[in-house]
């Protein structure tokens, strides 16, 4: 059977294209999506792309993702540097993640520097704009192909 990934975007990924495009730059979800899925098929990957303003879907989906995927994109936007629930859904589902932010959230404000997503996911791509998900469903795509338990995150 072919491999899921949920791709999950939080909030005000919604307004891609309108939102700052000198930073977000000019492309919509619905590009970013078709991307994604675009990606997925060219990697045997079925992509399943959401997004919600809300944090509780977010974490509904992460739980969802236990029993209906063998892995996570997660831009999980602003809650990035606030959600604990986000983090500690993560860590209970226990399904490889890769935190994808469009822009280099370290060359920006200091309050997007810290992230509760980074300690809890398999790896992290900032900066590369749409191309990042295609990175990550790339990391993922081998990884399930081939899991090297070396790889794992480091965690206390
Ligand atoms: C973002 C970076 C976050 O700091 C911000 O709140 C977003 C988007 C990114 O993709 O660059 O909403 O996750």
């Amino acid at each position: 059977m072919t491999p899921v990934v949920f791709v999950l975007n939080g909030p005000n990924l919604n307004l891609l294209g309108l939102r700052e495009p000198a930073i977000y730059g000019a492309g919509t979800l619905a590009d970013l999506e078709e991307l994604c899925r675009a990606s997925g098929s060219r990697l045997g990957l079925t992509v399943d792309v959401r997004q919600s303003n809300h944090e509780g879907d977010l974490v509904d989906w992460i739980q969802e993702a236990r029993t209906a995927a063998q892995g996570i994109v997660l831009n999980a936007g602003a809650l990035t540097h606030t959600s604990v629930a986000i983090h500690d859904a993560l860590r209970a589902v226990g399904v490889p993640a890769i935190e994808v932010h469009l822009s280099n959230v370290h060359a920006r404000e200091s309050f997007r520097h810290h992230s509760y997503v980074s300690p809890v996911a398999a790896g992290v791509i900032v900066g590369l704009g749409p191309d990042g998900y295609d990175f990550a469903l790339q990391a993922l795509a081998r990884r399930i192909a081939r899991p090297d338990p070396s790889s794992e995150p480091i965690t206390a």
